[in-house]
């Protein structure tokens, strides 16, 4: 058994540990509210302590996540209730109103819409839960308590880094894709690749081949936001699979057989590099490609055993699940979670403590993703 399970173990055992304290300790001695708002309802005796709130079932990443806090979480007698948004934010805003009438003290929410995701925010701070941003950072509100996040600077230069590694000589075609605007880690992502792509678009070892936006800034290193998300308008997915192959299939439709040949694409996460994946596999005039992912999906897993994806990001969501749980904890206990660091959501400076991510490639991909117990290895064939 690795020191690091050992360690993981020693934490859950913690964590379901003071949960279950919790739980005893504050749900029924709650006074009951006096404003007959249903926000600010006592919690049912053996009620949520902790809501979590994830955007959408449809972007395989969530599911992750919701799976990781069940692992953390699934022991009898914790209380947390965890609802999905469905990609809309109006959904997000009653589940979070759902939450608050059974008495959640704390609110982990990753936002569908950054900034439409004030509200609920507020109506949390409202309510005297705190609210803790996971993954995706709630902008343009003070009632934001902590962040909880992956380095995701690091994930864009990871992933234009290995784009780097792979070029030699000049003029490679680059394709530029990105995540949804409304999802300040698109921005994030997108910065963290530009930091690394700019310097070999200006020194000709790249030519960007899609994006007339990304072009026209292509000798500045730091873009402003408002010019990284001229560029992102143009060449978003919106995290999703078929605006991704749609976008993909529009590109290399205009794009001439001199823009193809041995290509190398940034896509900013695992569903969208299989759909643009897919589309480049099959043009005539593309040599050979190198794709980008993250979120170590098992799809892409197998599709970087099978040679189709180049390579992913490994944000481990056993760490962050268990990052959120012990930040819901310090503040149950009326303590405030660790900081390193912190993120500006355009109102105020959140406080946050960000994991680091790893690379993973066919090289490390057994080591990576397999022997660190992440996904098992009987999920894959063709493992080395
Ligand atoms: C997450 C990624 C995920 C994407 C789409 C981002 O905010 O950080 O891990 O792939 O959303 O769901």
């Amino acid at each position: 058994m690795s020191r690091n399970f050992v360690k993981s173990m020693l934490a859950m055992t913690m964590i379901v540990a003071m949960l279950a304290l919790a739980a005893c300790g504050g749900a029924a001695t709650t006074p009951a509210a006096t404003t007959g708002d249903a926000t600010a309802a006592p919690a049912a005796s053996g009620g949520p302590q902790v809501g979590i709130v994830l955007p959408t079932k449809d972007e395989p990443r969530w599911l992750q996540d919701e799976a990781r806090f069940r692992d953390l979480l699934g022991t009898a007698g914790v209380p947390v209730e965890i609802l999905f948004s469905q990609g809309n934010s109006a959904t997000e805003k009653t589940n979070v109103e759902s939450l608050l009438s059974k008495g959640v003290k704390v609110i982990i929410l990753t936002p569908q819409d950054g900034a439409a995701a004030a509200a609920a925010a507020t109506a949390a701070r409202q309510a005297g839960a705190k609210v803790i941003s996971y993954d995706r950072l709630i902008l343009g509100t003070d009632a934001v308590d902590y962040y909880v996040t992956f380095d995701s600077n690091a994930v864009g230069a990871a992933q234009a880094q290995y784009l780097v590694d792979k070029a030699t000589g000049t003029g490679n075609p680059l394709y530029l894709y990105a995540g949804a605007a409304s999802d300040n880690n698109a921005f994030l992502f997108f910065e963290g690749a530009w930091s690394v792509l700019q310097p070999k678009i200006a020194d000709g070892t790249f030519v960007i081949k899609n994006s007339s936006e990304a072009q026209a800034l292509q000798d500045k290193a730091e873009l402003t936001r408002d010019e990284m998300a001229k560029i992102i308008g143009q060449i978003t997915t919106n995290w999703d699979f078929n605006t991704a192959k749609g976008l993909a299939e529009a590109n290399l439709t205009v794009a001439t057989a001199g823009d193809k040949g041995n290509v190398f694409i940034l896509a900013p996460n695992d569903g969208t590099a299989r759909a643009i994946a897919d589309v480049f596999a099959v043009d005539p005039d593309v040599t050979s490609y190198v794709v980008t992912g993250q979120d170590a999906e098992k799809a892409s897993v197998q599709y970087i055993i099978d040679g189709k994806q180049s390579m992913t990001v490994l944000k481990d969501t056993r760490t962050l699940a268990q990052d959120a749980i012990t930040a819901a904890l310090a503040f149950l206990a009326g303590n405030t979670p660790e900081q390193t660091t912190t993120y500006n959501n355009q109102t105020i400076d959140v406080p946050a403590k960000p994991s680091e991510v790893i690379a993973v490639d066919k090289d490390n991909v057994k080591a990576a993703i397999i022997d660190s117990g992440y996904w098992p290895a009987s999920d894959f064939t063709g493992l080395q």
